[in-house]
């Protein structure tokens, strides 16, 4: 590659005069130096200054089938050389757009049958709220347009998905809302439940916000509840089992729309194809992205549900569509990946082994680590909390430090690790082995360790 010839130091000024990164406080980088990341082959990211690290985040939370394949990278090399690109806004289609609605269709919850491709888990969640109002508004109700939310979801960076979004820091920098959302409490037991109430409780009264700002707006101004089976830029927040269900119920009894997310629980993560499945929810709307393509390429889609689907189709042009809607080179590559995971057995391995395997093994390498609180985990996604006092759930100030600090650690020990709040995350590649998980569980322990030690605990 022509950029072989660059050394750390010119790339890493290249990218401080140049770049402005997401989610990023730039002075604080330019102190630290840009990590320059050059390649990556199986669960290992490899930087410019031959350092290896294990991936404990498979990217952020996309490259479930690992680095390196060289499978993806001939589809899209042979893709790009028959059909690079063609839109499908021209009563157009393509063989890689065309075939992959229907392999997601057939994946899909039985109800759900139609694709609507986009780019980016933001915009699909764009498309997937203008798409319950539209549906709305087709059926004579435009007034049936507000989406209930929950604290801490996260949806996305646009400005629909951001106001969809409950991450407060994020409305802090949105100047005017988009109208129309309304948030209630997330179901995260671990900070939100009253003393001695019990899970099953927990979950009943998590829905129950639900209902309540339902009925407080009026049934008939809501168009849906939007939701992460598993919230995870928000802390890998694990809803007790009474949840869903009762969301379930409390949509069907007002005749709301169900929106899921499943950016990041789709394709394998935790265990089925989709959360959906694994936990008993119908949605009228799947928002996915992610490991679709395992992140080789950039393609996201809302699946629709048939009660939406065969209104939409009944009510003439509808004026909605991104230039990479179903880019056929992105649609080959989800292809090609699907079989990949398919193949490999790799959903069945996370369900019935790896995934068990790792909240078992964090449970016992450091569950009684004297900051680490509560450790949980779904499928191949688990989180630890970091306290300062474990029996109070207290955390170290400032808010966020302790984790921050144990995620330093983990990258020096050599392994990325993400701190959201006061919440350390792994979510890896699918492809992890009890070897991987081991040797991952280790550096945990010596992240926690050295994080400890600094805060002087
Ligand atoms: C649940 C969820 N939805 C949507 C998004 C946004 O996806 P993207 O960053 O591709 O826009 C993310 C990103 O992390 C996510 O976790």
């Amino acid at each position: 590659m022509a950029y072989k010839n660059f050394s750390t130091e010119q790339l890493q000024a290249a990218d401080n005069a140049h770049h402005l990164h997401p989610f990023t406080d730039h002075d604080e980088l330019r102190q630290a130096g840009v990590r320059v990341v050059t390649g990556a082959e199986g669960h290992f990211i490899h930087d410019s200054e031959g350092r290896s690290i294990l991936d404990g985040m498979a990217g952020l939370w996309c490259v479930n089938v690992g680095y390196g394949r060289d499978e993806l990278a001939d589809v899209a090399c042979q893709q790009m050389k028959e059909l690079a690109y063609y839109n499908t806004f021209f009563k157009s289609t393509h063989p890689p757009a065309a075939l992959l609605a229907k392999r997601l269709a057939e994946l899909a919850p039985a109800n759900i049958n139609q694709v609507f491709y986009g780019a980016s888990g933001s915009e699909s969640n764009d498309t997937a709220i203008r798409t319950v109002r539209h549906f709305w508004a087709l059926q004579g109700k435009p007034e049936k347009n507000i989406i209930i939310s929950r604290n801490d979801a996260y949806h996305g960076s646009t400005i629909a998905a951001t106001s969809m979004g409950g991450m407060s820091a994020m409305h802090g920098q949105l100047g005017p809302r988009v109208p129309g959302f309304v948030h209630v409490m997330a179901p995260y037991a671990y900070e939100l439940a009253k003393p001695g109430e019990s899970d099953e409780a927990f979950g009943l009264r998590a829905a129950k916000a639900v209902e309540d700002a339902i009925v407080a707006a009026g049934p008939e101004n809501v168009a849906a509840f939007v939701g992460e089976p598993i919230q995870g830029a928000g802390g890998v927040k694990i809803p007790p089992a009474s949840y869903w269900p009762e969301i379930q119920r409390i949509c069907k009894k007002y005749d709301i729309l169900l929106m899921i997310d499943e950016v990041i629980t789709g394709f394998g993560r935790t265990g089925s194809w989709f959360a959906c499945q694994s936990m008993g929810i119908e949605p009228d709307t799947m928002t996915i992205a992610k490991g679709l393509t395992s992140g080789y390429q950039p393609l996201s889609a809302v699946l629709v549900g048939d009660r939406m689907a065969d209104v939409l189709a009944k009510g003439g042009e509808y004026y909605h569509g991104y230039t990479y809607s179903g880019h056929p080179v992105c649609c080959a590559v989800a292809l090609a990946n699907i079989d990949i995971i398919e193949r490999e057995g790799l959903i069945d391995r996370v369900r019935d082994d790896t995934g068990p395997y790792l909240v078992e093994r964090l449970k016992a390498v450091v569950g009684d680590h004297p900051i680490a609180g509560e450790i949980r985990g779904y499928g191949l996604l688990a989180a630890i909390e970091i306290v300062s006092d474990r029996d109070s759930k207290q955390r170290f100030e400032p808010a966020g430090h302790g984790a921050s600090l144990v995620r330093d650690h983990s990258i020096a020990a050599g392994m990325m690790m993400r701190a959201v709040g006061d919440t350390m995350i792994l979510s890896p590649p699918l492809t992890w082995t009890r070897e991987t998980i081991d040797m991952a569980t280790d550096i945990v322990k010596t992240a926690l360790d050295g994080a400890q030690k600094e805060l002087g605990v």
